[in-house]
């Protein structure tokens, strides 16, 4: 990692202080799939998540599927799993070519799950159902995480940010979307971070 990377990773630690999450149980879930992810390891502490906040088990939505590792692990949990995705990438995750058919076909014996390909901010002007819990996990910058934050806090219980350690401006989303909403933010500082925001 260069230098400047490093100091402003060390610099967004102090400017934006979250919780500590402490998980006190690791459980792998039933049903995974092996795909390339950056999430692998997030999943031994989701349910310690839910149990901690007293997370309803019916509805998720997913703001960056990918191909679909994370998706998968909260179907373990939820009645019905909602993936929005452009399926085309982004410059942090790496462009694409189209993978919705592929992503689609490769999940569509999850029955729980349903994807749908949009970009988030179509997605949030037309959706003003509630859920139990939300994933944020698209393009890593400060404007786009926050604004579909704010969507995915204002329509959820409990709400996870990924890359809160790899990419300080997830982590200033992260602060800010708690203090403007007048919730506590904690994050798992593993795996590239995790953001919780309740
Ligand atoms: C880091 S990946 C998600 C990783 C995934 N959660 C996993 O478990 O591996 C980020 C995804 O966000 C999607 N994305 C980026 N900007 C988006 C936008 N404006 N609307 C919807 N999806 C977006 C990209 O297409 C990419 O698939």
């Amino acid at each position: 990692m260069n230098l400047r990377k490093s100091l402003k990773k060390r610099v967004a630690k102090v400017k934006y202080p979250l919780k500590t999450y402490r998980p006190e149980k690791k459980q792998r879930p039933e049903n995974m799939i092996e795909v390339k992810s950056a999430w692998i390891g997030l999943e031994l502490i989701i349910e310690d998540i839910l149990d901690r906040f007293d997370i309803n088990r019916e509805k998720c939505i997913e703001f960056g599927t990918e191909f679909c590792y994370s998706t998968v692990v909260f179907s373990n949990f939820f009645d019905s799993v909602r993936g929005i995705d452009l399926f085309t990438g982004d410059v942090h995750s790496g462009q694409k070519a189209d993978h919705y058919e592929d992503t689609s076909g490769s999940v569509a014996h999850f029955k729980n799950i349903s994807l749908i390909q949009s970009d988030y901010r179509d997605y949030i002007k037309k959706d003003d159902e509630q859920y139990d819990f939300a994933h944020v996990d698209i393009i890593h910058s400060c404007k786009e995480t926050y604004e579909c934050g704010a969507w995915a806090v204002k329509h959820s219980k409990c709400c996870i940010f990924h890359d809160t350690e790899s990419f300080p401006e997830v982590r200033r989303a992260v602060y800010d979307l708690a203090k403007d909403h007048g919730k506590t933010a904690y994050n798992y500082p593993y795996h590239k971070g995790l953001g919780i925001i309740v």
